[in-house]
């Protein structure tokens, strides 16, 4: 943990030194934007390392690492008070309201919220295992988890990675994935399918057994998970595509095409699931979910059984439409999903350390060349 504080502040220091016009010190005093504007200067050299991987690979590796440890760290969070909590995915002893409101959702939901966060664990622990076989550092962020838990009973009283008690959810996904004539890599925006949902903070989980009524209150939490799951599972389904682009090495390119469709298994999933959150208006911070099947919503662009991905338009639009995962546009993937993730309020309460390092994580897997 305390090597990703080190690297972190190594990192920094090595930029300073290399930009000597801007005076900084310690990580803790630099913004993550400063860093956003810094390619790092091993990460422009080439070559392969003595496994084979290049450092764009391992640059890649690392990333995905970080992603994968963040996804567990919320994936965690729900299971402890949503999911099954056993020896597949110790910690935690479950909220019995939360999860019934869940399971407005489908009957199934502790099941899939416990299996969703067994894969990302296992994504982690693999990827780091993999790093380390090959020569390479593993990724550990355990240093930064200080963010606190819920206080509802059934969560673990620990330190966490990431914020899912203010989170502002983009749920544009929804409508993205039902465009037949759009494509976010060729420029395109989308409408939200829970506008309220897009702007303020809501929480995911219950804060405390204080959130747990009335019942439309803990009922707009639950949909509020609801459609975190498929923001989440989304976004990794696009990430390993995005960034399977710039790996050179045929077994790393392996790693990323076979991980990367289990998020896309998880995200249709969710996808079907958020279609059965019940509409309402939540009594305390008056956050409305709308009926997606009725005016002014419904139609090709919210019927919630419009779960298949659309065919819509790829790389040019004089060719015909494709039913595709999008975006995989490569270029700025990595630090897409820093500012997607980060947009979410995930990370509100985290370290400037934590966000430097990751958005230098970012910036080295961005930087990668295939065949460099
Ligand atoms: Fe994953």
């Amino acid at each position: 943990m305390e090597h990703e504080a080190q690297r972190a502040k190594r990192t920094t220091s090595r930029r300073s030194f290399l930009r000597t016009s801007v005076a900084v010190g310690a990580a803790t005093t630099i913004s993550s934007g400063l860093l956003t504007t810094a390619v790092p200067a091993f990460a422009r050299a080439s070559g392969t390392s003595s496994s084979g991987l290049t450092k764009g690979d391992v640059a890649i590796l690392r990333f995905l690492a970080a992603a994968e440890i963040i996804e567990s760290d919320l994936w965690q969070q729900y299971n402890e008070l949503g999911g099954i909590q056993d020896k597949e995915v110790p910690g935690g002893s479950g909220s019995a309201i939360y999860t019934r409101h869940l399971l407005k959702l489908d009957t199934d939901m502790s099941q899939y919220i416990h299996d969703n966060t067994e894969d990302e664990i296992s994504h982690f622990t693999f990827i780091d295992a993999y790093l380390k076989s090959q020569g390479a550092d593993p990724v550990n962020l355990d240093h930064f988890r200080h963010l606190p838990s819920s206080k509802a009973t059934g969560a673990q009283q620990i330190g966490r990675l990431t914020n899912l008690m203010q989170l502002t959810v983009d749920t544009s996904w929804w409508t993205r994935y039902r465009s037949r004539t759009e494509n976010p890599d060729l420029g395109d925006t989308f409408a939200q399918a829970v506008p309220g949902l897009s702007k303020g903070q809501f929480p995911a989980i219950p804060r405390s057994d204080d959130d747990l009524e009335p019942r439309d209150h803990i009922q707009a939490i639950a949909n509020t998970a609801g459609f975190h799951f498929g923001f989440i599972e989304q976004g990794g389904s696009s990430l390993y595509p995005s960034l399977a682009q710039r790996v050179t090495n045929p077994e790393v390119l392996r790693i990323l095409l076979s991980i990367g469709p289990t998020e896309t298994s998880h995200f249709q999933t969710w996808h079907d699931k958020a279609g059965n959150a019940p509409s309402l208006t939540d009594p305390k911070s008056g956050l409305v979910f709308p009926n997606l099947n009725a005016a002014p919503f419904g139609g090709q662009d919210f019927q919630t059984n419009l779960i298949m991905p659309e065919p819509t338009v790829f790389l040019n639009r004089k060719f015909p439409p494709v039913s595709i995962i999008r975006p995989t546009q490569t270029e700025g993937a990595a630090m897409g999903a820093v500012k997607a993730l980060t947009d979410d309020g995930l990370f509100i309460g985290q370290s400037p350390e934590f966000l430097a390092l990751l958005n230098d994580l970012a910036q080295q897997a961005d930087a990668a060349v295939r065949g460099a």
